[in-house]
């Protein structure tokens, strides 16, 4: 803490969970129409009514006037390519075309470091844009393309958890690499980037087909060396894809059964997808603290399937929100919450505006295991928060001018909003980017 701590005020409707909705009701969601945050060196130290705080700030607090519009804590994304943004939008292929085809292409360009400090570079800006403040991304097997994310994150403060690609078989030559040299660059590139400011990072095998048992124990070797690491990967996204891992390992129960035989399956390990489990996995899951990354608009993209969240939350899964970009289609955490509902409707379940903010806020913390820093406006935690404006396009205008209560308003942002409703967005209280439409 500084001597002279800067103070900002920062005035609009603050919406944010103290608990997950499915759980406890309404009361998880604190709604302050005219809401006042209250944030000293980058920390919230208050968030209430605005005429019951306004009265005691220090005199030199600096002032943000977002009344009019809804003040929520960022995003987070809990899954995401950022070696892939050129491959968002490519027809007609499910998962192992779509690698082959336009994925593997994309990612073989950041073996140069230019392109990949570009990339990244444009991925942040994008994150931000959308309201996106926190992510957990895939870099590619290039140890250039993490220092890359990792750089471009700290350079804007971001809070972000990345990690170099692990394949060593079946995958092309141009980006397969031995289980030796792969442990050794991630070993390395821990070392630099792990824990620093608000970096951490993720040990990244692509998925079970593009590694060898060998490659897979060194993993579950590494994470068992270093405590705190996380571990991204994919599971059971496509059901080719769960046929083809049965056919590789006869030996397992299933898929699952692969990551947890090596030792993959810890609290801080994020499984995209999950779509093609059974309850023995879940179970398996929940007893190990693993997490999910639902990634509704990549599933429906790609012809995956429908994920099943009422079943994750019966086995007490944490569940984070994941666009998958270049699979996913969209950068927006509110276009993922407008697909994530048609997907749960096809699925005769539904999701409610609050839970969906709530995952895609501090579900999506508590999926990462950082709810304790971000993901509400807890004293304490860091100010990452979005300003989101419910007039952001005539339609939306047109639409909110008939809503009448909260949760109507929030359902028309996640089904009509995407990037052009965030008016700003702040990291540690600070700006870090904003609209002038
Ligand atoms: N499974 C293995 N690699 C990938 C990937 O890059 N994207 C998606 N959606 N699934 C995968
Ligand atoms: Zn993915």
């Amino acid at each position: 803490m500084s001597a002279h701590p800067s103070f900002l005020a920062v005035r609009g409707e603050v919406v944010h969970f103290t608990a997950d909705p499915a759980e406890q009701g309404e009361s998880a969601c604190e709604h302050i129409p005219d809401g006042l945050l209250v944030i000293s060196d980058g920390h919230v130290l208050h968030c209430g009514p605005a005429n019951a705080l306004l009265p005691n700030l220090p005199t030199d607090a600096r002032h943000f006037d977002y009344r009019g519009k809804l003040i929520l804590p960022g995003f987070i994304d809990t899954h995401t390519h950022y070696a892939q943004t050129a491959a968002l939008a490519s027809h007609g292929e499910q998962l192992t075309a779509w690698l082959e085809k336009y994925t593997f292409p994309a990612e073989r360009q950041f073996a140069n470091p230019a392109h990949a400090a570009a990339e990244a570079n444009f991925f942040c800006d994008q994150l931000l844009r959308n309201g996106t403040t926190t992510a957990m991304a895939f870099a590619t097997v290039h140890p250039a393309s993490v220092d890359a994310i990792f750089a471009a994150a700290h350079a804007r403060q971001m809070r972000l958890i990345a990690g170099k690609v692990l394949m060593d078989r079946n995958c092309p030559a141009y980006l397969h690499e031995d289980a030796d040299t792969g442990d050794a660059h991630t070993r390395a590139l821990i070392e630099k980037w792990h824990g620093r400011a608000r970096l951490a990072y993720a040990v990244t095998p692509r998925f079970v087909p593009t590694s060898t048992p060998e490659q897979l124990r060194r993993i579950g070797r590494l994470l068992a060396d270093i405590p705190g690491l996380y571990l991204q990967s994919h599971l059971a996204e496509q059901r080719a894809e769960v046929a083809w891992v049965a056919k590789l390992h006869p030996e397992a129960r299933s898929y699952l059964d692969v990551y947890e035989r090596h030792g993959l399956l810890g609290a801080r390990s994020l499984y995209a997808h999950c779509i093609w489990l059974d309850d023995e996995d879940r179970r398996r899951m929940a007893l190990h603290g693993a997490a999910v990354s639902f990634c509704p608009t990549s599933n429906l993209f790609l012809g995956s399937g429908l994920f099943d969240l009422a079943r994750a939350r019966q086995f007490g899964l944490r569940v984070g929100l994941g666009t998958d970009i270049g699979a996913g289609t969209s950068f927006s955490l509110l276009q993922t919450l407008n697909e994530a509902y048609k997907v749960l409707q096809l699925g005769g379940q539904t999701l409610t505006p609050e839970q969906g903010f709530y995952i895609a806020t501090l579900g999506g913390a508590r999926a990462l295991c950082l709810d304790e820093f971000i993901g509400s406006f807890a004293a304490g935690r860091e100010a990452d928060f979005i300003v989101l404006d419910p007039k952001a396009t005539p339609l939306l205008e047109y639409r909110m001018s008939r809503a009448t209560t909260r949760t109507e308003r929030l359902f028309v942002l996640m089904t009509l909003g995407d990037d052009r409703c965030v008016a700003a967005t702040h990291i540690l209280g600070e700006p870090a980017s904003t609209r002038h439409t």
